[in-house]
């Protein structure tokens, strides 16, 4: 974790931890969560979406390696699988990474996932950092953020579809950068 908004994050980051870390001891990590220790992430905060699953093309078993819509966006400027992304996110996402992931939130700004690939000028290399991005995001999403016992981010798999997971990969990297 590197940048200007992690480093935003981290106090309320390293707030929540030390919070935790007081609590936990207190009264145990279980009993913590269970009380809705403020800031640290709960059962209630994965949010089920509701979007259009039909336009998002089927991809059926087994996790794919990179984002199989980003061609589709970049051939077909496939506007239904961002629109729906979006969605998705401003209803699960936005609360910790900021509405249409402006990043103006506790949680890291997820428009910097593989940014950096666009200045490869080499396309397989460039392939190469995007399927690495797309792990990341991808892994992070799966199975959520927990460091030392403490759940920053819930895992989402049981919540989200592997589609719903692509179109939200595909809305955040085309979001458009917001002046600060
Ligand atoms: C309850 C707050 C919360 C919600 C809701 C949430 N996240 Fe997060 N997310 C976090 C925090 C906090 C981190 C940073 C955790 C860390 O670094 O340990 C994070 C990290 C991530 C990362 C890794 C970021 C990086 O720079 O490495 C990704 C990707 C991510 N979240 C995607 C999502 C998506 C997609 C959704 C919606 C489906 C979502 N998150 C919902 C709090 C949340």
């Amino acid at each position: 974790m590197s940048g200007p908004a992690q480093l935003r994050a981290m106090p309320n980051i390293l707030s929540r931890t030390l919070a935790c870390t007081l609590a936990c001891w207190a009264v145990g990590s279980a009993t913590a969560l269970a009380q809705g220790l403020d800031g640290v992430a709960r059962e209630d905060d994965i949010v089920l979406p509701q979007y259009d699953a039909s336009v998002l093309p089927p991809l059926g078993p087994g996790w794919r390696e990179r984002n199989p819509y980003r061609d589709t966006d970049r051939t077909t400027g496939s506007v239904e699988i961002v629109t729906q992304g979006r969605r998705i996110f401003n209803q699960s996402c936005a609360r910790c990474h900021g509405v249409d992931a402006s990043g103006l939130g506790p949680a890291p700004d997820l428009r910097r996932i593989g940014l950096a690939c666009r200045r490869v000028p080499e396309p397989e290399l460039q392939a190469r950092c995007e399927a690495d991005a797309d792990h990341h995001f991808l892994s992070s999403v799966r199975h959520g953020k927990v460091r030392v016992g403490i759940t920053h981010m819930p895992p989402w798999e049981k919540a989200l579809s592997q589609e719903a997971i692509w179109a939200l990969r595909s809305f955040v990297e085309q979001a458009p950068a917001t002046k600060r």
